[in-house]
């Protein structure tokens, strides 16, 4: 799929359908470029994702032997064995079945004794890789990328942020209770997000419509974190039906 300069948005039929088409996406830019430094979200949208990645390999149509990975998101304060983590989310659902080398592999660490130096390690680690060459995104019900949520300004590098109230019931179906959800993560900033090359948004559902519709249409602004991606001059975001029924 060849994007042209800022937002392009593509619009599948469903679900499956949006995976496959990012799949295709993630794939050819593994292909055009083997040492690609790739972003990685968690949450329910990048699931079918990863499932078409891990087809792919498996039907030996991608290599990801050379790929580094800079995931998005953690939460703060959590251990790696925690099935709720991040780290064992991308395990699951992506790393342990394709080929990746986990020595280039980073996820923000939810076990760090100072959260603040750990912030400040992560960006770094980034900035001396290179910039991302493709970031995968998913889109809050409240507008967050990663888990910066709606604010007064925009966050700029990775730091320890506290989660809101909307984010906290958003995830609590993955937890037994509300009061297991941790209250903070570590996310990579607004601005480190846009400094990704290229960036892949996904939404479906039409539980997303109407913030699918003011991220894209409405005014840039902190109050919906995504809409700065309308600032960006390669984003592609593709949709389900469902999700573009506000547009
Ligand atoms: P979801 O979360 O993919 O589980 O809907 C998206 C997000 O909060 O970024």
């Amino acid at each position: 799929m060849k994007a042209s300069v800022g937002l392009n948005i593509v619009v599948a039929e469903d679900y499956d359908e949006m995976s496959k088409i990012a799949a295709e996406l993630v794939a050819g830019a593994v292909a055009e470029k083997p040492d690609a430094v790739l972003g990685l979200a968690t949450g329910g949208t990048p699931m079918g994702l990863y499932k078409e990645l891990v087809g792919l390999h498996r039907a030996g149509a991608a290599d990801f032997s050379r790929i580094t990975t800079f995931n998005l998101d953690e939460y703060y304060p959590i251990q790696k064995t925690n099935e709720q983590s991040y780290s064992f989310f991308m395990n699951e659902n992506l790393f342990n079945h394709i080929n990746v080398d986990f020595g280039r592999v980073h996820i923000p660490d939810g076990e760090a004794k100072d959260p603040e130096a750990e912030c400040a390690a992560y960006e770094a680690r980034i900035a001396a890789g290179g910039s991302i060459d493709l970031q995968v995104l998913g889109l809050g019900v409240n507008g967050h990328i990663g888990f910066n949520e709606p604010a007064d300004c925009f966050s700029a590098a990775t730091s320890l942020v506290n989660l809101t109230q909307s984010t906290i019931d958003a995830n609590k179906r993955f937890f037994e209770s509300e009061a297991q959800v941790p209250r903070q993560a570590l996310t990579m900033g607004v601005k480190t997000i846009m400094m990704a090359r290229r960036i892949l948004m996904l939404a479906s559902g039409g539980a997303k419509a109407d913030i699918v519709r003011r991220f894209i249409r409405g005014p840039v602004t902190p109050q919906v974190p995504a809409s700065a991606l309308q600032l960006h001059r390669r984003v592609t975001v593709v949709l389900d039906r469902a999700a573009a029924a506000g547009l």
